[in-house]
Formats: structure tokens, C-alpha cells, sequence
């Protein structure tokens, strides 16, 4: 028998890997995580999961089958919880009111209704996924609608994970949020939940809050991180029309102890399911209560974020004599960052297109992502093939992109790639990763971001 049984719903990104934490460190519970999806339970159930994150293998097969557990049958584990995550997805609207900017909110709506249809005694409801805020009261009005006049708790407790370090962020979180009611019961429930991170989280850094000071702090967090990406990447733009260094400027500036040297490297923007998403609902929030001077000030991140890679298409064609119609190139990297196959929002799409729709032929080779990547540009069929191999992938090409920061882009043998290229051999640098003087001195001509190139033409 299990001390307490821990439900989840939805077994995607966030969902999987943070139940396979807690059932670690938490032998005492039951940890059962659901999803209607059925090939992503079989996929958590096996040796190849649906998700690639370090160090996520090990924990699973360590806790699967003890107490941990991924199951299909959604209605029948809701009762036997007392504490039910929702993981589920949150996309942007794609239709109606507020199409492109709000969440929408139908997949969660849903699970609050099956969640109250199946349940006979009281439970705690933990947001997991990022959601506007507020959601929280809509949320506790459906739930609290019922006849049976069950108690449903609701708790925010939002993610802060990032993709590849899922883990490393899992088990040592700079901060865990919970945000409850201030009743007794929302204090109660406070607790049940502040009890499982304290088996593995030092309790200074587990904050407390209201619901909504939580709900609206993850959507900040995420926008202020986007931020800084997009102030360094607007920097850039004017350090390539002056000739200074993006990589010294940030390196000067991130000194200052009061700004810090992280999240303030230059690239072709950001990506992730995350960030464009969060920034779009502040703003929707914003708008929504009349702060149309804070909807603006946000939505300039997003700018900035799609001119960085506009640009940087825009280099590409110049540089290469203002024709890439029919030419050869080859794509390094998909993934929307390194050490993940996911593409969600990757810099890489937009990347590709504005080359596909030039008329390049494209060659994309990713570690991972080479799935998502035929999945993203299907609507070019033809006009590009995927490689596994980055040697052919750059074989009779123009020029090399480098699109996401793979650390296994850096120790290829650019000499024996550059052999095989058509010459001129131009590199292009979008994440600013590589050796590039090195490749100057090899032969190609060097273009990046935020620095001067390094071109023989
Ligand atoms: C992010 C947040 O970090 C995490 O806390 C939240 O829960 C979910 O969203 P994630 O999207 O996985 O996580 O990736 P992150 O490492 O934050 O990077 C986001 C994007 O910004 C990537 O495309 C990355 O390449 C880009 N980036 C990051 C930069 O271009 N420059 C930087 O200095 C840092
Ligand atoms: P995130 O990155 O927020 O974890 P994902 O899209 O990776 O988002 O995962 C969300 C998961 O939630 C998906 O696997 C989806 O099938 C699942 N899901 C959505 N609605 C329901 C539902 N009503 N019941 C169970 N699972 C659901």
C-alpha cells in the first residue's frame, strides 16, 4: 500500500519527466501518469521513450514498475488520487477570439470535467502547464459546480524546467513555486504539496504564493528570459553595421554583476514551446485590461525575435551573390536548441523557409530533430532531403548553416568537409559555435552573428 497516490495527467515534456522525479524521491507514493495518447504511453512503457532528455533513461527504468506507472485509462485513475497534476498541452489559439494570442484552454477544460465526472471524495488539482492567469478561478468554477458537493482544491504549481536539462533542473530547481488559496483548505493543500518536493528540495527554496502571483510569475519568468535574448540578438544587428563584437559586448555587459552573464548569447533568436507562447498571453492579458502600452513593450521581444532570423536569411542570399536558386545547402542542426530532438518554434523553420522559398535545395542533418524536421517543412516536399550524416549532408553543398548549437557540430573535420564543397565554401554561423578562424584559415568564407565576417570575397 502506498502512503499516497499521485496522479497525472498528461504525458508530454513537462509531465513525464517531473513524475519520474518525484516517484524517485518518493518511494512512498504512488505515481501514476496517464494520457489519452496511446503510442506515448507504450513509447513511456518501453526502452525507447517518446521523449529524449540525459539521464531521463536511467530514472525510469529505475522507477517504473515500483512506483511509478504509465497507464491509457484516464477516467479510472482519477478517483483513486488524492492529488491530481495536469500536464496537458496549452497551445496558442489558432481560431476565434484571441487566435494567435490566447492559450487555449479546451484541453484543460476537458480534463477539469473528466476530472469532476469521475471523482467521489475530495482532491488537490495542481496546474502544471503554463497557463494564463486567472485560470485557476475558471478552472475551480467548473470544478466547483458540482452536485455531489466534493471539495476540489486548486494549487498552482508552475514548471520551470528547460528542455535538456530537464533533469538537472528537476533535481536541482533554483526555486519550486506553489501557489494556493489563502483559506484553510488552500493552506492545507499548500502543504500536501510543499511535502513532496521537500523530500529532495531544500525548503528555502521552495516559495510559496497566492495562485495568482504564481500563475502570472512563471508567464514572467519566461518573458523576462526571451527578453534578454532578444536585447543581446538587437545588439547584434547593430555590432555587424559597426564592426564590434557581439560575444565582447555581452561579455562586458553580463560582467556587471547586477545584469549576469546568462541567457545573453546572441543567435538566430529563440525557440521552444515556451517563450513566444508565454509572451503572447502576457500580452493578451495585458491588452485584455487595457494595457495596451504593456502589450506593445512585449510583443517588441517577438519582433525582435522574427527580424534576427529574417536577417539572417536575408546575410545568406547577399553574401552568396544574391542568387541561391538551385543551390546546395546544407542545414546543421533542426532542434529549436542543443541536446533535444523537439523542433517546437526552432529558429530552424523559419530558417529553412525563407531558403526553400528562395528556391535553395536544402540537405538537413540533426542529431535528433530530423523527424520534426520533415514534419515542419512538409509543405516543401522535394526541395529538401534529411541526412544522418553531416559529411554528406555538406558534400557538393554551397555553403553550411549552422542552425542549433549541436556541441558535435564543433569537432567535425571541416578540412575534409570543405573539400567536398562547391567553392566558394561560405559557413554561416547562426548560433556562433565554431572555431572561426580556424575555418577562415581553411578556406571558407565566415559569416556570424553580431561579428565582423571573416570573407576572402
Ligand atoms: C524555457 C525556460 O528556460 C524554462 O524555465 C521554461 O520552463 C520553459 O522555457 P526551454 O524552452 O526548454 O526552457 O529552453 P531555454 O534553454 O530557455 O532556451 C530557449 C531558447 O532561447 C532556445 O532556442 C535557445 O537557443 C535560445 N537562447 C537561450 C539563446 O538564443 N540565447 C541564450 O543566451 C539563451
Ligand atoms: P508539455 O510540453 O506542456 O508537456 P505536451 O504536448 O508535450 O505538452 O504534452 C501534453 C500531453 O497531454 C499530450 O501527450 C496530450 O496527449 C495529453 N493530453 C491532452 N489532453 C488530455 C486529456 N484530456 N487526458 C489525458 N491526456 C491529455
Amino acid at each position: 500500500m502506498f502512503k499516497k497516490n499521485i496522479l497525472c495527467i498528461g504525458a508530454g515534456y513537462v509531465g513525464g519527466p517531473t513524475m519520474a522525479v518525484i516517484a524517485r524521491h518518493c518511494p512512498e507514493y504512488q505515481v501514476v501518469v496517464v494520457d489519452i495518447n496511446h503510442d506515448r504511453i507504450m513509447r513511456w512503457n518501453s526502452d525507447n521513450l517518446p521523449i529524449f532528455e540525459p539521464g531521463l533513461d536511467e530514472i525510469v527504468s529505475a522507477v517504473r514498475g515500483r512506483n511509478l506507472f504509465f497507464r491509457t485509462d484516464v477516467d479510472e485513475q482519477i478517483d483513486g488520487a488524492d492529488i491530481i497534476f495536469v500536464s496537458v498541452n496549452t497551445p496558442t489559439k489558432t481560431f476565434g477570439l484571441g487566435a494567435g494570442k490566447a492559450a487555449d484552454l479546451q484541453f484543460w477544460e476537458i480534463t477539469a470535467r473528466q476530472i469532476l465526472k469521475n471523482s467521489s471524495k475530495p482532491k488537490i488539482v495542481v496546474e502544471k502547464s503554463t497557463l494564463p492567469v486567472r485560470t485557476a478561478a475558471a478552472i475551480g468554477r467548473i470544478l466547483d459546480s458540482n452536485e455531489k458537493k466534493i471539495h476540489f482544491e486548486i494549487v498552482s504549481n508552475p514548471e520551470f524546467l528547460a528542455e535538456g536539462s530537464a533533469i538537472r533542473d528537476l533535481e536541482t530547481p533554483d526555486r519550486v513555486l506553489i501557489g494556493a488559496r489563502e483559506t484553510d483548505s488552500g493552506q492545507a493543500a499548500l502543504k500536501e504539496v510543499v511535502d513532496i518536493y521537500k523530500h529532495w528540495v531544500p525548503e528555502e527554496k521552495i516559495l510559496t504564493s497566492s495562485v495568482w502571483s504564481s500563475e502570472l510569475s512563471k508567464l514572467v519568468a519566461n518573458a523576462f528570459l526571451a527578453q534578454r535574448v532578444s536585447s543581446i540578438n538587437s545588439i547584434s544587428a547593430l555590432c555587424e553595421k559597426t564592426n564590434a563584437d557581439i560575444e565582447e559586448v555581452a561579455k562586458a555587459v553580463g560582467m556587471d554583476s547586477r545584469i549576469g552573464p546568462k541567457f545573453l548569447k546572441a543567435g538566430l533568436g529563440f525557440g521552444g514551446s515556451c517563450f513566444k507562447k508565454d509572451i503572447l498571453n502576457l500580452t493578451y492579458i495585458a491588452e485584455n485590461y487595457g494595457l495596451s502600452e504593456v502589450a506593445r513593450y512585449w510583443e517588441q521581444v517577438l519582433e525582435i525575435n522574427s527580424y534576427q532570423q529574417r536577417r539572417f536569411v536575408d546575410i545568406i542570399i547577399k553574401q552568396m551573390f544574391n542568387t541561391i536558386v538551385g543551390k546546395k545547402i546544407a542545414i546543421f542542426g533542426f532542434a529549436f536548441k542543443a541536446d533535444t530532438g523537439d523542433t517546437r518554434e526552432s529558429p530552424a523553420i523559419n530558417v529553412c523557409r525563407g531558403l526553400l522559398d528562395e528556391k535553395a535545395q536544402l540537405a538537413i542533418h540533426d542529431p535528433k530533430a530530423l523527424d520534426g524536421a520533415a514534419k515542419d517543412l512538409e509543405e516543401y516536399a522535394g526541395q529538401f532531403i534529411l541526412e544522418s550524416d553531416p559529411y554528406s549532408a555538406a558534400s557538393k553543398a554551397h555553403a553550411i548553416v549552422i542552425a542549433t548549437d549541436w556541441s558535435q557540430f564543433v569537432s567535425l573535420d571541416y578540412a575534409r568537409i570543405f573539400e567536398t564543397m562547391e567553392k566558394p565554401a561560405f559557413i554561416f554561423d547562426g548560433r556562433n559555435l565554431l572555431d572561426h578562424r580556424k575555418l577562415y584559415q581553411i578556406g571558407f568564407s565566415v559569416h556570424r552573428i553580431g561579428r565582423p565576417p571573416l570573407s576572402k570575397l
